[in-house]
């Protein structure tokens, strides 16, 4: 069986790529594609146990280095026990968040890790998705659309809008060092317009690589 494909959605918090992610996993699967819908941190047991560390608690509870560890050992968790398997038979894997996150979160967030972060993808991790959606928007309204939620994960919500609008450039920074993967969405739009944005791309996508 030929390998399959690994997409990854990133964007800030309320961006909308938990629904676009859902909504080209149904399309894809409407087409007769065999769909694994995934997300970070988390995607596997051990995993999700992780992401309740990580996410809930006062934004003071990890250091950046502290989280960089704990949302790696999630991700190596995530890639050996879902991930490389489903894309090794054959399937389309759509990841909301990957490595991206943490080059971001962890890496600019307090102070710059990026180095630390890079290296410990190559150790640990040592793969990049094939295509990276990224769905741009301004923060004020991302986070709007987030704290409508009312969740319980909120502890990088809580670092505020001026992390957020250091998030979004960094973001549209990355897409600049990787061109090849990353495609870049306006997700200032509502719901069916960026979907239809998303699903021409995807599939512009999978067609060209055959
Ligand atoms: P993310 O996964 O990026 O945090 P979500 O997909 O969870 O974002 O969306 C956050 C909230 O905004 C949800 O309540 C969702 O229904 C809503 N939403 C998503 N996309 C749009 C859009 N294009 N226009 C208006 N609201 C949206
Ligand atoms: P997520 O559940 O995708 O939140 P949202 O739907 O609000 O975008 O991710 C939760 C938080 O985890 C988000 O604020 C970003 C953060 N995060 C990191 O800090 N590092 C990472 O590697 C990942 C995957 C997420």
């Amino acid at each position: 069986m030929s390998a399959g494909t690994f997409v990854s959605f990133e964007g800030i918090d309320g961006s909308g790529k938990s629904t676009q992610a859902r909504l080209l996993a149904d399309h894809l699967r409407g087409a007769g594609h065999d769909v694994i819908l995934t997300r970070e941190p988390g995607g596997s047991p051990g995993a999700e146990e992780i992401r309740s560390l990580v996410l809930q608690g006062d934004p003071d509870r990890w250091s950046a280095e502290t989280e960089l560890l704990l949302f790696t050992a999630a991700r190596r968790d995530h890639m050996e026990r879902l991930i490389l398997p489903a894309i090794d038979a054959g399937k389309i894997v759509i990841c909301d968040r990957f490595a991206d996150s943490t080059r971001l979160y962890q890496g600019l967030s307090r102070g710059n890790l990026r180095a630390a972060v890079d290296a410990l993808h190559t150790l640990m991790i040592g793969r990049e998705p094939d295509l990276t959606v990224l769905i741009d928007m301004d923060p004020d309204t991302g986070l709007a659309r987030a704290k409508g939620r009312q969740g319980t994960e909120e502890r990088f919500e809580d670092f505020g809008t001026e992390l957020q609008q250091k998030m979004r450039a960094g973001f549209l920074g990355l897409a600049q060092e990787f061109p090849d993967r990353f495609r870049t969405i306006d997700g200032a739009r509502d719901i069916d317009t960026v979907a239809m944005d998303v699903r021409a791309t995807v599939t512009a996508y999978l067609t060209s690589s055959g």
